[in-house]
């Protein structure tokens, strides 16, 4: 793993938007893995900063989220489509047919959750994956648990992230408590993978996901058997380090 600490925040987005930006310049077709939550703004306004300064060009990327909700349709403004377009989508030339998020209405999840690991392979895999990571050390909604979970699935959500989330929501009674989420492996096959955190609240998840063991417990310590992980964090992130 390479270790990048920097200052503050806007370091970190601006560190993790220029690699995105770097491999869409050598490969313009490339596949991202995108990623959700407070961290990855930053990441979207500089990208978008790029776009606008024709330095980089999203004609021909395709996008895969790591997840949704399930349970709320795109339109709802807490999904996170509608967080996609928001943030990101509707502010660069990505072609709405390029991007790719679970369905979180689906009925038959099992199908659709096959069918979106499908996809990703005939588009080759994805080229550049962004993770956040949450204080319990889940990578998109891969929970804590006593077996990493390879496929993409119906998540149960922890306590702990439901509150974590909350924080988006009017009511915790109105935080969805399941989640579609692209599994270990999916994020394992990536050919790049860039983890951004910042704030202390990320210090002991960052402790325990680079210096400790491999554990289901702590998801994102599987990024340790990942030949090609930055992990970019603030210096509160990273002050367990
Ligand atoms: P956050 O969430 O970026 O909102 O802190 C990260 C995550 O839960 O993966």
């Amino acid at each position: 793993m390479k270790i990048i600490v920097v200052d503050n925040y806007n370091e970190m987005s601006k560190k993790a938007a220029n690699i995105i930006a770097s491999c869409i310049v050598l490969k313009p077709n490339s596949v991202l893995g995108l990623a959700t939550g407070s961290t990855p703004l930053g990441v979207y306004k500089e990208l978008i900063k790029l776009y606008e300064n024709s330095d980089v060009d999203f004609s021909n990327v395709c996008t895969f989220n790591l997840d949704e909700y399930y349970g709320i349709t795109k339109d709802n403004d807490q999904s996170y489509s509608y967080y996609m377009k928001e943030n990101f989508f509707k502010h660069v030339n990505l072609k709405e047919e390029n991007t790719h998020i679970p369905d979180g209405t689906c009925k038959n999840v099992d199908t659709m959750c096959q069918s979106y690991e499908d996809i990703i392979k005939q588009h080759g895999g994805i080229d550049v994956q962004i993770l956040g990571i949450g204080q319990n050390g889940h990578i998109g909604f891969n929970e804590p648990d006593d077996k990493f979970v390879a496929d993409t699935h119906l998540v149960k959500l922890k306590e702990d992230t439901v509150n974590a989330n909350s924080r988006f929501f009017e009511t915790i009674e109105d935080v969805p408590k399941e989640a579609v989420s692209m599994g270990i492996k999916a994020i394992m096959k990536a050919k790049k993978i860039i983890l951004i955190a910042n704030g202390i609240n990320k210090a002991e998840a960052i402790y325990k996901t680079i210096k400790e063991d491999v554990t289901p417990e702590v998801p994102a310590s599987i990024l340790q058997f990942h030949s090609d992980v930055t992990v970019i964090v603030d210096k509160e992130a990273a002050s367990k380090l």
